[in-house]
């Protein structure tokens, strides 16, 4: 691609914030402290997850960048990076979670395969860039379109990045037409990331939203788009980010009897304490984020301080000043709440956060309960053991 180049080494990698917690060096996967994520509705830049599977690709020149689009349409088009910038430009506030968000709680019941990560494969930002679905009709693919008369039916997004996954190839993933072409569904091409051009480690110049969908389907460094009569049949959506039941294991699997994971269940984590912290007995002020995809908005999340027995609703907020009400048109549909609560707590025990969205589904409450060999998905109820002792908080 003229303009864009993936690098086949790690000595061209951006600078990143020391407070990040490296889970593999290269490709570069790093999340923030679990704290950083209640201290702001919208998650700095800095500190937002960073998830490679590969090098970083670089800009050589953004005035010769574009995007190609091929495929199942009448006439093939490329479109640089200018005539992106002139569509209409919307600013969709969206949570992107790492379908591996808590993947190391589901290793400690049972190994399974894949970068560790804690609590904070998650974080929340405003993306600004042109709808897919005006991009779409640009090229003559109507909005609300299900199938091109060629019988195009996804929307595949390609990127430049070397993987090794993909044998050196670059990173892929498709989402049906249907979602690409509802300007509801908020899909963009975003240039932008919390009001500043995106840098490299999120996608720069350009990369995929989709939002409510687990973060594989976000591709960055966008670099063709074929409108496609199948899904993709990259790695990433063909051999990795599916959930197997527990039964499956890695000499049973048969990788096509499963779906491509997209949209996410409903998720919670408690943010402001560390597990095993030592706390001075009295008011603790809980708080955390708690988010569902697909458009689901958080009704409830209920908090426990004796291990389960009883629970008390935490209060759930996204900007301050508005009221959340769960699916309210004033919310961000997209976006996480976060949640608080303060509670006498007299002794050790352990607190649990559980949410319930806006159609009631509630997270499980066993890790084992759900665990698949790719240890994706961990949304089992959320645990911290805190010692009354003394304090470090
Ligand atoms: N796009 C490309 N080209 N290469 C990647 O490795 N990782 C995906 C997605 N898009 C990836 C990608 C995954 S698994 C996630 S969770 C998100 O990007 C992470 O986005 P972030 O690094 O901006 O937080």
């Amino acid at each position: 691609m003229p303009g864009l180049s993936g690098p086949s080494d790690y000595s061209q990698e951006p600078s990143r914030h020391p407070c990040l917690h490296i889970n593999a060096k290269e490709p570069f996967n790093a999340e923030p402290p679990r704290s950083a994520l209640v201290s702001s509705y919208v998650t700095p830049v800095e500190l937002f997850f960073k998830r490679n599977h590969g090098p970083i690709p670089l800009v050589d020149d953004i005035e010769r960048y574009c995007v190609d689009i091929n495929g199942l349409i009448e006439t093939p088009k490329k479109l640089y990076f200018r005539d992106i910038r002139m569509l209409p430009k919307y600013n969709v506030t969206a949570t992107l979670q790492c379908a591996g968000n808590r993947r190391t709680g589901m290793s400690i019941t049972r190994k399974v395969k894949g970068v560790g990560w804690n609590v904070s494969a998650i974080g929340n930002a405003v993306w600004g860039g042109a709808k897919l679905a005006d991009i779409l009709e640009l090229i003559g693919v109507p909005k609300l379109t299900s199938s091109t008369q060629s019988g195009g039916k996804h929307i595949e997004f390609v990127s430049i990045d070397k993987c090794e996954e993909e044998n050196g190839g670059p990173y892929k993933a498709s989402i049906p037409l249907s979602q690409a072409t509802n300007p509801e569904a908020d899909v963009l091409l975003a240039y932008e990331m919390n009001g500043e051009p995106l840098n490299r480690d999120h996608g720069y110049p350009l990369r995929v939203i989709v939002p409510g969908v687990i973060g594989a389907r976000s591709v960055k460094w966008l670099d063709s788009i074929n409108i496609i009569a199948e899904e993709c049949q990259g790695f990433f959506m063909q051999k990795d980010y599916k959930m197997f039941p527990p039964s499956v294991d890695w000499g049973n699997i048969s990788w096509n009897t499963r779906k491509p994971q997209m949209d996410f269940p409903v998720q919670s984590v408690i943010c402001s304490l560390e597990d095993a912290q030592s706390i001075k007995p009295g008011k603790v002020r809980i708080s955390g984020y708690a988010v569902s995809g697909g458009c689901r908005g958080i009704e409830r999340v209920d908090v426990s301080i004796d291990g389960g027995k009883t629970w008390r609703e935490a209060t759930r907020f996204q900007k301050t000043g508005t009221p959340y009400i769960a699916d309210g048109i004033s919310n961000d549909k997209w976006a996480w709440v976060l949640f608080e609560l303060t509670v006498d707590i007299p002794q050790s025990t352990e607190i649990i956060a559980k949410a319930v969205d806006s159609a009631a589904n509630v997270q499980p409450e066993k890790v084992q309960d759900i665990w698949n060999l790719r240890g994706i998905l961990n949304t089992s109820w959320h645990r911290v053991h805190v010692r009354i002792g003394h304090s470090n908080m």
